[in-house]
């Protein structure tokens, strides 16, 4: 008798423990109100009329100083709209992906985002520092508040940043023009920028030798404008960008689960999604319908010698907000199509989702396998560990099965 009770006693306990992934799942799909495709877009943020001049000067290089680069350039179609390096590689570069770290182009010394999921209504924060972000009705930019320009959304005032930075863009456009311009972009602050390369967009029309000038010509003439200003670049480029996006998006297996079709993703994925949301506390920070909160955190991601700032760091969210506490903050990451956009981290650190992942609990086992850059990262990489945020402390994945679950849930999303 006692035998038999302490059988049974063992199987209530088994089917207490043998969880039912699913209806955890849909617990946390109902907690999160997880309904939402990662292939939303807003589609208010489409001007049907400029999405032909947008593609044009998106994928033409029209746009460059130096005739070498293109938005198509480091946001490329068979890399879900990355440039699959760790950080990327502007004007003075040639080729495309892997072959522009070999050519002699100026490195844009930051990770390149996908453009999938910018478009979404409640997309409201952008670049790994928050460059860009819409705040109570206004566009907070270096700019000051785009929409005072005519900038029609957020996306819109972020697409034509590159065309502010330097090293993106218009680097060398005086080889080309001689454009005294070019000076008051080197030297001086955005708003400068803004006027003076607003001056040179609008001089395009008329100086550009560029073989994509006829059809520039013929979009302005469509759309009953003589000459282009950043305003304009920007709402076609948003325009292009939102309908490319929609379009060319493919839903993702957690799209599908999400949709109601139990079987979208395999079991493993479904472990590594409940740790996801559960005592993995992921979505402590990558929340929402793009897995991200828009807010700010440190991980202590390594710097390596490349960073854009003092000494070659990058102090991410403090180069906007000046404030101490933000050294060494960076967005959230969205992690859509996350599986599809290695390298990881926002100096490209990590090439692979386990070690990025890892890097979270643990930063440990990174630095044993690679070592330091550099002395002076070794000696000053305490600083930075020092901000890492208090949340990652909670998260609680405490084997190797529980930490390939979770990377193989982020292959769903
Ligand atoms: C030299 C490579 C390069 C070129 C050229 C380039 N980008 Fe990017 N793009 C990047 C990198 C790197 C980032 C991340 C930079 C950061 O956050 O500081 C980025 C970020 C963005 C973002 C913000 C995405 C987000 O999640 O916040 C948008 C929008 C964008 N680029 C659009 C464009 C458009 C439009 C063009 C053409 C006018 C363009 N890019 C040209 C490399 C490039
Ligand atoms: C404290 C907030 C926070 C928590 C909690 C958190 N992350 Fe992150 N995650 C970030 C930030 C911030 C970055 C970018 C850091 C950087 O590059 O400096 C990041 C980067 C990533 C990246 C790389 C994305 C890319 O495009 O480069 C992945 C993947 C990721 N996190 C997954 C996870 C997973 C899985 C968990 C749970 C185990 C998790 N994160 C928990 C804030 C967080």
């Amino acid at each position: 008798m006692r035998f038999i009770i302490f059988i049974l006693f063992l199987i209530a306990n088994f089917q207490a423990y043998a969880v039912d992934h699913d209806q955890v799942l849909q617990k946390v799909i109902e907690i999160y109100q997880l309904k939402k495709s990662s292939c939303d877009v807003n589609t208010a943020l489409i001007n049907k009329n400029l999405i032909p001049l947008g593609k044009l000067l998106f994928e033409s290089k029209i746009l460059s100083g130096s005739g070498d680069t293109s938005c198509a350039t480091c946001h490329i179609d068979k890399h879900s709209l990355a440039d699959a390096l760790p950080m990327s590689v502007g004007v003075g570069g040639s080729g495309e992906g892997h072959e522009r770290l070999n050519s002699n182009g100026i490195v844009v010394a930051r990770n390149a985002f996908t453009l999938f999921g910018r478009s979404t209504a409640d997309f409201n924060t952008f670049f790994w520092d928050g460059m860009v972000q819409e705040i109570e009705g206004k566009i907070v930019s270096p700019i000051g508040n785009g929409y005072t320009y005519g900038f029609k959304s957020p996306l819109s005032v972020a697409a034509i940043m590159p065309l502010l930075a330097r090293d993106e863009f218009l680097g060398e456009r005086r080889l080309l023009f001689n454009n005294q311009h070019i000076e008051s972009i080197d030297d001086q602050y955005y708003f400068d920028r803004f006027l003076a390369t607003n001056q040179i967009i609008r001089s395009i029309p008329l100086s550009s030798n560029s073989p994509d000038l006829g059809v520039l010509n013929h979009e302005l003439k469509l759309i009953g404008v003589d000459t282009l200003s950043l305003p304009l670049v920007g709402n076609a480029l948003a325009s292009f960008i939102t309908q490319k996006t929609l379009t060319e998006c493919e839903p993702s297996d957690w799209d599908h689960y999400l949709a109601g079709d139990l079987r979208a993703i395999s079991a493993t994925q479904k472990e590594g999604a409940t740790i996801f949301f559960g005592k993995g506390r992921c979505s402590g920070c990558h929340n929402g319908a793009l897995y991200t909160d828009f807010g700010f955190h440190s991980l202590g991601v390594p710097q390596g010698e490349l960073g854009p700032y003092l000494h070659r760091q990058d102090i991410g969210r403090a180069t906007v907000t000046f404030d101490l506490d933000d050294r060494y903050r960076f967005r959230t990451p969205p992690l859509i199509r996350v599986s599809q956009t290695e390298p990881y981290g926002h100096s490209g650190a990590f090439s692979s989702l386990e070690e990025v992942v890892l890097f979270h609990i643990n930063p440990i086992p990174f630095f044993e396998k690679y070592g330091w850059t550099s002395e002076r990262e070794e000696l000053t990489y305490g600083r930075i560990l020092s901000t890492r945020s208090e949340i990652l402390g909670f998260i609680d994945i405490s084997s190797n099965e529980e930490l390939s679950s979770v990377v193989e849930f982020l292959k769903a999303l």
